[in-house]
């Protein structure tokens, strides 16, 4: 566990935890069904929408700079990382996505930063459809993988001693 193991940059370690903070901030502030329509929860488009815009810089700067090295991550369980990192990542990315194209369907309006973005579905009456569903599941879903990834972060750093939480620590 030597203090100088490679870690990932400043810039990523701050969009990792803040998205962290977002993904749980827009999971508690989620409404669904008629509620959403009489009283739109503008803090969870927020805040999702931050998660959206965050994974830009994020996805760019992992493709530049790549992972740190690590030389304790063999087989099956680097295999199981890279799979479950990558499905965080695909929700990322989903969910926001899938959430706005919901709140169009129910003929919500959405903004960012007082900025009102374009519906990307048109509005319908009743029930959102099968997207909006995927999305509330998906939005469970995403708090579980990350409840597990967090695990797994610790056991390696306390089980295996590998040093792994200090790869995505600022000191
Ligand atoms: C919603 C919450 C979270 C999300 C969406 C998330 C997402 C991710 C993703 C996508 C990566 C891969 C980074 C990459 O290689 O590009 C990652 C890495 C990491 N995460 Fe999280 N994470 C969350 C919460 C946590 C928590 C609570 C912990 C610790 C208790 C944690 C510890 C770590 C560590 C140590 C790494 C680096 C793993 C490595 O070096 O391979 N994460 N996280
Ligand atoms: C990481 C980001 C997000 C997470 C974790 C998330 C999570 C959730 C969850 C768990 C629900 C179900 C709530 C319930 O049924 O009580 C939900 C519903 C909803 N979310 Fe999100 N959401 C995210 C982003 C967004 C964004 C960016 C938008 C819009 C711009 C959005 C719009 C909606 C709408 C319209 C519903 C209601 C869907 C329906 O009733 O069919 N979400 N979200």
């Amino acid at each position: 566990m030597s203090r100088n193991s490679p870690r990932y940059s400043k810039t990523m370690i701050i969009i990792h935890w803040l998205t962290a903070l977002l993904v749980v901030g827009a999971w508690l502030t989620a409404e669904g069904g008629r509620k959403v329509v009489q009283d739109p929860p503008l803090l969870h488009f927020a805040l999702g929408l931050a998660v959206l815009v965050l994974i830009v810089p994020r996805l760019i700067l992992r493709l530049v700079d790549g992972a740190p090295a690590t030389d304790t991550q063999h087989g099956w369980l680097a295999i199981g990382a890279k799979a479950g990192h990558g499905l965080l990542y695909l929700l990322l990315i989903g969910l926001p996505i899938t959430g706005w194209y919901a709140a169009s369907r129910m003929g919500v309006p959405v903004s960012f930063l007082s900025v009102e973005l374009p519906a990307i579905a048109s509005k319908v009456q009743g029930r959102p459809g099968l997207i909006a569903e995927l999305h509330e599941n998906a939005g469970t879903f995403i708090l579980i993988l990350a409840g597990l990834h967090a695990l797994m972060a610790v056991w390696h750093q306390f089980v295996l001693r590998d040093g792994t939480l200090q790869r995505m620590s600022l000191r």
